[in-house]
C-alpha cells in the first residue's frame, strides 16, 4: 500500500495542489456572498483574524499530522495514537468531505455552465433581466442535475487517472491565470460610478455588526471552507510530502495565496455591485456573483470573451478543490478498507450524487424551510451552513486539541522541525494551537448553537 502512495514532484507542486484545493469557489463564490450577507467590513475584519489566529496555526497541524503518518486521515489518526478513537476525527472528515462535495458540485455545475452563457452573449439586458436568468437557469432541476453529474464525473475521471501530476500541471498554469484577470476586472471595477460606496461597504466596518453571533460562525466557517481545513484533506495532502520540504514556510504560501485571491474577488463583486442601482449586497444569496459580474463584463470591450475567461477559470479553480474533496473519502476506502481505487471512486462518487439532489433542485429563490421560525434557507444554503459553519470547525477543534494535547507539541515539533525546516516562532504556534484555536472556536460555535434553539 504505502509503495505506490506517490508524492509531489517539488515543493512548489506540493504549495501549487495545496493552494489549488484551498482557491476554489470558497474565495470567488462564498466569500463576496458571505461578506454581503454578514454586512461588509466587520466580516472581513472578524474573517482575517479567523484565517491569522485558528486557521493558520490548524493547517500546520493538519499538515504535520499528514506528513508524520503518511496515511489518509483515519490511519493518521489511528497510526498516531493506536488503540484510541481519533481516528473518529477522521470519519467525520470523511463525510464532512461527501456533504460538501454535494452541494459544491452544484454551484461549480452553475460556473460550467456560466462560460457558454458568457460566450453566446446571453448575460445581456439590465439587472432584472440577468436576475431573472439566473433564476429561471437555477430552476431548471434537470439542467442544474446534469451539470453536477457532468462536474462529479470530471472530478472522478482525475481522481482514477492519478491525482497528483494531473493537480500540479492544472494549477502551475491556472493559478497566475486566475490572478491576473482577478487583477484587471478589480481595476475595472474601481473606475465604476458607485465603486467608493462599494469599497466603503467592504473596508469600513460597521461595529454594531460585531455584536451579532452568527457573524462569527459565519466567518469562522468560511475561514475554515476556503482554507481546506478541519475534514482532513490538508492531512491528506500533507501526506503525500516528502520529508524534506518545509511544513510552515508551504502553510504560508497556501495562506497568503488563498487570502489574496478571497480578498481580491471583493474588491471586483462590491464596487461592481454597487455601481447598480438599488443594490443590496444582503439579500443576494448564492447568486451574488452570477448577477453582479455580468454587469461588470458588459462595460469591458470584449466583455463576453472576458466573461467566458473568467467563467473558465473558475471552474478550473473548483474542478482543483473538488478533486481534493473527493481525494479524501475515496483515499479512505483505499487505506482502510482495502478497496480499490476504481470502486471507491465509483462508490463515493454515486453517493454524494444521491446528496447533491436535493441541493440541486431547491436553489436560488426557493426557500425551502420559510415556514419554521427562524430558519428561512434554500436547501444549498443550508447544508453549506451545516458543513462550513458547524462540521469544519468542530473537525477543527478536535484536530487542535489532537495536535496540542494529544499527540503533544513535542512530537509535532519534531516533525515541524525536521531537516532544519523554516519555522520562526514554535512558542507561539504551540501557544495558538493550545489555547486560542481551541478556546476560540468554543467561543464562537456554543453562542452559535445557542441561538439556533433560542
Ligand atoms: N477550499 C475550497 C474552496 O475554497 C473548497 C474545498 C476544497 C474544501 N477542499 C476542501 C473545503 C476541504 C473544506 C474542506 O473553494
Amino acid at each position: 500500500m504505502a509503495a505506490d502512495r506517490g508524492t509531489w514532484g517539488t515543493r512548489t507542486g506540493f504549495i501549487l495542489a495545496a493552494a489549488g484545493s484551498a482557491v476554489g469557489l470558497g474565495n470567488i463564490w462564498g466569500f463576496p456572498t458571505q461578506v454581503g450577507q454578514g454586512g461588509g467590513a466587520a466580516f472581513v475584519l472578524v474573517y482575517l483574524l479567523c484565517v491569522l489566529l485558528i486557521c493558520f496555526p490548524i493547517l500546520v497541524g493538519e499538515l504535520s499530522i499528514g506528513r508524520h503518518a503518511q496515511q489518509s486521515p483515519v490511519g493518521s489518526f489511528a497510526l498516531i495514537r493506536p488503540g484510541t478513537r481519533w481516528w473518529l476525527v477522521g470519519a467525520l472528515g470523511v463525510m464532512t468531505g461527501a456533504g460538501i462535495l454535494s452541494f459544491y458540485s452544484v454551484i461549480a455545475g452553475w460556473t460550467v455552465a456560466y462560460v457558454w452563457f458568457a460566450l453566446t452573449g446571453q448575460l445581456a439586458g439590465d439587472q432584472q433581466a440577468i436576475g431573472n436568468f439566473f433564476a429561471e437557469f437555477t430552476a431548471n432541476a434537470s439542467a442544474s442535475i446534469s451539470l453536477t453529474l457532468l462536474f462529479l464525473g470530471v472530478t472522478a475521471a482525475v481522481l482514477l487517472g492519478g491525482v497528483r501530476a494531473g493537480i500540479e500541471r492544472v494549477t502551475k498554469a491556472l493559478m497566475p491565470a486566475l490572478v491576473a484577470l482577478l487583477l484587471l476586472l478589480a481595476g475595472r471595477a474601481a473606475t465604476l460610478p458607485g465603486a467608493a460606496e462599494g469599497l466603503t461597504y467592504y473596508l469600513k466596518p460597521d461595529l454594531s455588526r460585531l455584536l451579532d453571533p452568527s457573524l462569527y460562525s459565519s466567518a469562522l466557517g468560511q475561514a475554515f471552507f476556503s482554507l481546506s481545513l478541519g475534514m482532513g484533506c490538508m492531512v491528506t495532502y500533507g501526506s503525500y510530502l516528502g520529508k524534506r520540504e518545509g511544513i510552515a514556510s508551504a502553510a504560508a504560501w497556501v495562506v497568503l495565496l488563498d487570502t489574496s485571491v478571497a480578498l481580491l474577488a471583493g474588491f471586483i463583486i462590491f464596487p461592481s455591485g454597487f455601481s447598480i442601482p438599488g443594490f443590496d449586497p444582503s439579500s443576494s444569496g448564492p447568486g451574488l456573483i452570477f448577477t453582479v459580474l455580468p454587469r461588470l463584463f458588459s462595460t469591458l470591450p470584449g466583455g463576453q470573451l472576458f466573461g467566458a475567461a473568467f467563467f473558465l477559470l473558475l471552474t478550473m479553480a473548483a474542478l482543483t478543490s473538488t478533486i481534493s474533496l473527493l481525494e479524501v473519502p475515496v483515499s479512505h476506502f483505499v487505506d482502510s478498507c482495502g478497496w480499490n481505487r476504481r470502486r471507491a471512486v465509483l462508490f463515493v462518487t454515486l453517493a454524494v450524487l444521491m446528496l447533491s439532489i436535493p441541493s440541486a433542485l431547491a436553489t436560488g429563490a426557493v426557500p425551502l424551510f420559510s415556514n419554521l421560525p427562524g430558519i428561512n434557507l434554500d436547501f444549498l444554503t443550508l447544508m453549506s451552513t451545516v458543513w462550513n459553519d458547524f462540521a469544519l470547525p468542530v473537525g477543527g477543534l478536535l484536530t487542535a486539541i489532537f495536535v496540542g494535547r494529544v499527540w503533544g507539541i513535542d512530537g509535532v515539533l519534531e516533525e515541524l522541525l525536521a531537516h532544519h525546516a523554516w519555522f520562526p516562532a514554535p512558542g507561539l504556534w504551540a501557544f495558538l494551537i493550545r489555547w486560542i484555536c481551541p478556546l476560540g472556536i468554543l467561543a464562537i460555535i456554543v453562542p452559535a448553537v445557542l441561538s439556533i434553539f433560542s
